[in-house]
Formats: C-alpha cells, sequence, structure tokens
C-alpha cells in the first residue's frame, strides 16, 4: 500500500498498534500493520490487515522490556525535532482521500507529508508569498510522490491570512503552520504577528470537528517572540469546550522551536461559527 513507504510507515503502525490496544505510543506487535490507521475506526481494518482478527478482544497491555515507543523515537531517531512530533499528530489525524491545508509551503517538506498523508483521493493547499518557496514545494512533490499518487494540489502564492479565500468553503482535518522565513532563503521575507494571527483566525474558521491546528513557532529571529506571543495569546483564548490546545517545547533548548497544538472537537461547534470560539467573559460558566 503506497501511504505505508516512507517517512510515516513506522508512525503509522504505531497508530495501528494503538488502535488494536496493544501498546499507546509503541509499536509492538504492528509489523505488517495496514497503514495510515486512526484510532478506534480503524482498529478493525489494521487488524485484519494484521492478520490479528481476534486482536480487538485482547486488552490493552503496557510495554514490556525491549519495546521502542514513537515518544522515544521521536528524542531519539528524530532528533528530538518538534517538526516531527507536528508531522506524527497529522498522521494519527490524517485519513486517504481528507484535505490538508500548509499555510507555510517553504521548502514543502510539510506539504509533501500532508500529501502523503492524504493519498490520491485527498487534496492538499500549499500557501506561500514566494515564488521560489512553492517552486521548491512542487518540485519536492514531483520528485517524490510516485506516480499517481499525489492528492490534488493547489499550490498558491498568496498570504496565509487570506486562506479562507482562497480554499472557499473547504473544511480541512489539519491546518499546518511552519513560522519563520525560507531556509537558505531571504530572510526578510519571514512570518510576522499580524499576518499570522489573521492567518489562524481563519484557518479555526475551516478546521473541520475533530480536525488539528499545529503551529511551529520559532523565537530566536527578530519579531519571533511577538509572533510566538500573539499565537499563544489567540490560543489561550478559545473556549475549552470547544478546543482543547497545548504547547510542547524542549526545556532545556530554550531557543529551539515550538510546537503549539489546536484540536477542534469533534462535532462541539458548526463550521464557521466563528462566535462560539472564544472563551466566554468570567463568570458566564464554560
Ligand atoms: C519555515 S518556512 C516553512 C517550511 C515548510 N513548511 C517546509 O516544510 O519546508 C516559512 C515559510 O513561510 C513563508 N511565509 C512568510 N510569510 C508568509 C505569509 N504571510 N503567508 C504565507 N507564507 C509566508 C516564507 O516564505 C517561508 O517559505
Amino acid at each position: 500500500m503506497q501511504l505505508a513507504r516512507g517517512r510515516f510507515g513506522r508512525m503509522r503502525s504505531a497508530a495501528c498498534a494503538q488502535a488494536l490496544g496493544v501498546a499507546s505510543w509503541g509499536d509492538r506487535g504492528s509489523a505488517g500493520a495496514s497503514a495510515a490507521c486512526a484510532p478506534r475506526r480503524r482498529a478493525a481494518r489494521c487488524a485484519a490487515s494484521a492478520g490479528a482478527a481476534d486482536a480487538l478482544q485482547q486488552p490493552a497491555s503496557p510495554p514490556g522490556p525491549g519495546d521502542r515507543s514513537a515518544l522515544i523515537d521521536l528524542f531519539e531517531d528524530k532528533g528530538a525535532r518538534l517538526t516531527s512530533a507536528a508531522q506524527m499528530a497529522w498522521a494519527q489525524v490524517l485519513r486517504p482521500g481528507d484535505t490538508a491545508v500548509d499555510a507555510t509551503a517553504g521548502n514543502g517538506w510539510d506539504a509533501l507529508a500532508l500529501a502523503e498523508l492524504v493519498g490520491p483521493r485527498g487534496r492538499v493547499w500549499a500557501l506561500d508569498v514566494q515564488d521560489a518557496a512553492l517552486a521548491s514545494t512542487r518540485a519536492r512533490l514531483e520528485a517524490e510522490l510516485p506516480l499517481g499518487s499525489a492528492p490534488e494540489l493547489h499550490l498558491v502564492r498568496a498570504c496565509h491570512s487570506r486562506l479562507q479565500e482562497v480554499v472557499g468553503s473547504v473544511a480541512a482535518r489539519v491546518v499546518a503552520f511552519n513560522l519563520g522565513y525560507l531556509p537558505s532563503g531571504d530572510k526578510s521575507l519571514v512570518t510576522r504577528a499580524e499576518t499570522t494571527v489573521a492567518a489562524l483566525e481563519a484557518a479555526l474558521e475551516v478546521l473541520q470537528p475533530g480536525g488539528l491546528l499545529t503551529i511551529m513557532a520559532y523565537t530566536g529571529h527578530p519579531g519571533g517572540q511577538e509572533e510566538y506571543d500573539a499565537v499563544k495569546a489567540l490560543l489561550t483564548e478559545l473556549s475549552p469546550s470547544f478546543w482543547v490546545t497545548a504547547e510542547t517545547r524542549l526545556v532545556n533548548r530554550p531557543t529551539a522551536p515550538i510546537l503549539l497544538v489546536v484540536w477542534r472537537r469533534s462535532g462541539a461547534v458548526a463550521p464557521g461559527a466563528g462566535g462560539q470560539r472564544r472563551r466566554p467573559p468570567a463568570g458566564a460558566g464554560v
């Protein structure tokens, strides 16, 4: 199965293992399991393809000695890069045929990961303000995606604050932001607090219930700390009745990128119900 290949084969197997109750965060027992399996819904499919039809009846067992968890894979094999953590989260959420948006196309690494996950029946929008970034993204996708496996691709030169206008009425399962500037590109073309916040506002509108918004933020360049503060302020305001927000950072590497995650609770908010986003006034109850 084409989506089982590449960087995500292992983590999707871990997702299958999790769905089967084999080992949370672990890949024990996942050998031969099917790709791109979200927990629960695809547990049966995972079990069938793994030749473990009775696994659903088995109670979950804790990881044992010698098990490698996905978390340890992240810390060790992936060099504790939180960009990898974001991609691992997408792999837990995206299903073949889904729609995903990369709000900062850059060199196309994230767009490629999203494209692999949604597969040929899916759709990927990738936005960037630079032609060079869009060209780089196109080249990467053309080089890396096997013939016939590419989703419907929309590479758009636009500021991501226009995200809603660009994607139209599309409901996305994942929207990804990787802020900052194009590595080895023009560092003056950098994401900025004001447009980033506008773009995140738009992203919250297009995100479907059960969808995931991820933001990689960098504080080491001029304007980076201010942008991160603005992003965090926006996320802090979101009503916990409708949104789960979280932040992951490497506390012993204070200048390392920070991963912020927003989960739109399943079924909690009708699409476009922007008015329900904000934390209610004090005393109104949550
Ligand atoms: C860190 S790079 C993105 C990395 C990329 N996701 C990847 O996988 O290679 C940040 C990108 O954001 C782009 N960018 C800056 N301001 C933007 C804006 N207002 N709207 C959309 N993209 C923007 C830059 O041109 C740059 O290519």
